[in-house]
């Protein structure tokens, strides 16, 4: 298909779409619809000379559209090679989109050039599909090709829609354990996945994976350094993407990401990380952020321009659900004190009283709920996570409660710890008004095997009474959305050390669009 073809595709879609998302340029349009980036001079490769697999990496589609999806991956014939073991050339690589597993239907294909400037990533944004269907994508470069991906489009915006079915997943430091979430997950019949952040850590990982103990692993002592460089970060990006779970995970469904703080270092606020200057801090966070890029998929419109990326965005399920992504670490400030900057608040404040949809989830990434840690007067407070910047905190409920907005559902990663949580007006008061909920969902791997309870998260539950649940295993949450209704479940793992846990249930809530508050089931 050429891109004159392609552009008036996306120009009849235009109409039926709804918003910011194909509010593009035309240069920006014509570029993502061709899928290359911005190159030099490179010379490029014939495809077919590549000696061995270039898909160590997997596949993977995201930020899903009701007529579009990004379909992702990477050619990366040696994992643990700062090229990849690519030559320094450009890539020719063949895409398809079937309606059916074994291609027999395909309804879109092209081609996309892997860059050795982004590593030979490819971001294909595929437009023209049709909404809330399913579809099978694959890539091929000379005579390889990539494993088989899953993905779903969104269904039509103005769409009248009863149900729906979403998970949360957040935090996979490798070193601490085996991804066996993701293959409980996959089987879990999710139409998309919110990761909430944490995607790599910064730690370091030794020879057989830390906790992992694996001793065929073979990790080089290149990743006993946390990464600073561009190539540093890719290479942890390769390790993490190299294991079969997390692909696993990546080819059965579309993501979309958020990032918290380590996919750069952590706890990093803004421009600042402890007494390292600004302009060399600005300089690792632009490494990170275009790492994240390179290894995600995300639009064009996410690519960073040096330590600037534009990661908080919005996406609409039918009628039933929009969903608010949040980016709480590009834009914190210390003066005046902020954790998502002026125009980020402005963004999700304006998104939510626009909002038509049943319920309104909010991709969040630290705990947005007071969390008091001590019985003590004053509290001890986590200031890492929202309790570090209550005005805006207030300036969200108040928002909340003067534009009437409802179905408020949160949801939000980072503690590795599960909670649910009633956002209450004035937390001091449990008689004030329930704002809405929200769902802390606990680690993939961070945190090692964890616990069930602690006398900390006991003592938790006794200083904070709008929580009603607090859990330190591993796992995911899931979400069954209807018209009235949302519940969530929370799926835990016994361990995480060790291959082949199996996933339970641990306790399961829902909340009334019309009267907020968690109740357990
Ligand atoms: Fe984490």
């Amino acid at each position: 298909m050429t891109n004159t073809s392609q552009e008036d595709e996306v120009r009849r879609a235009v109409p039926h779409t709804r918003r910011r998302f194909l509010t593009v340029s035309g240069a920006a349009m014509a570029l993502a619809l061709g899928t290359n980036l911005a190159s030099g001079n490179t010379a490029s490769a014939d495809s077919k000379k590549l000696r061995s697999d270039p898909f160590t990496l997997g596949v993977a589609s995201g930020d899903p559209l009701p007529t579009a999806v990004v379909l992702w991956t990477r050619l990366a014939p040696e994992i643990f090679d700062p090229l990849g073991g690519m030559p320094d050339k450009n890539y020719k690589v063949e895409w398809q989109v079937a309606t059916d597993e074994r291609f027999r239907n395909v309804v879109r294909a092209g081609s996309a050039t892997a860059h050795p400037e982004y590593r030979h990533s490819v971001h294909v944004d595929a437009r023209g599909l049709r909404p809330g269907r399913e579809y099978f994508y694959r890539f091929r470069a000379g005579s390889y090709l990539s494993p088989t991906g899953r993905t779903k489009t969104a269904p039509e915006s103005r769409d009248r829609l009863s149900k729906l079915r979403f998970g949360i997943a957040s935090c996979q430091a490798y070193p601490d354990g085996y991804y066996t979430a993701y293959q409980h997950l996959v089987e879990e019949d999710l139409d998309v996945l919110l990761f909430l952040g944490d995607y790599i850590y910064e730690n370091a990982v030794n020879t057989v994976g830390g906790d992992r103990f694996d001793t065929s692993a073979q990790v080089p002592d290149i990743f006993q350094a946390a990464p600073v460089t561009l190539d540093q970060y890719r290479l942890f990006y390769s390790l993490y993407k190299a294991d079969p779970d997390l692909q696993a995970g990546h080819a059965a469904l579309p993501w979309i990401l958020t990032w918290d703080d380590h996919e750069v270092v952590d706890n990093y606020a803004g421009g600042v990380k402890g007494t390292v200057p600004v302009e060399d801090f600005l300089v690792q966070r632009a490494n990170a952020y275009r790492a994240y890029w390179e290894h995600q998929p995300l639009r064009l419109e996410q690519l960073p321009s040096g330590p600037d990326a534009q990661l908080y965005r919005r996406f609409d399920f039918g009628d039933l659900m929009q969903v608010s992504v949040l980016d709480t670490r590009q834009y914190r400030n210390a003066q005046p004190r902020t954790i998502t900057g002026e125009a980020q608040m402005s963004w999700l404040l304006d998104g939510l009283s626009e909002s038509e949809a049943r319920w309104n989830v909010i991709a969040n990434q630290v705990m947005l709920a007071e969390q008091r840690t001590t019985l003590t007067n004053p509290p001890g407070l986590n200031v890492d996570a929202w309790d570090g910047f209550p005005e805006d905190r207030q300036r969200l409920f108040d928002g909340i409660v003067e534009r009437e907005v409802e179905g408020v559902c949160v949801v939000t990663g980072d503690t590795h710890t599960n909670y649910a949580n009633d956002l209450k007006l004035n937390f001091d008061d449990m008689n004030s008004r329930t704002v809405g909920v929200e769902f802390v969902g606990t680690s993939i791997s961070s945190g090692r095997d964890g616990f069930d309870t602690s006398p900390q998260l006991e003592l938790q539950l006794q200083a904070n009474p709008h929580s009603k649940f607090e859990n330190g295993q591993r796992g995911y949450v899931t979400f069954d959305v209807n018209r009235d209704e949302i519940r969530a479940d929370y799926r835990v793992l016994p361990y995480v050390t060790r291959r082949g846990a199996p996933v339970e249930t641990r306790t399961s809530f829902v909340s009334e669009r019309a009267e907020p508050g968690l109740k357990a089931v």
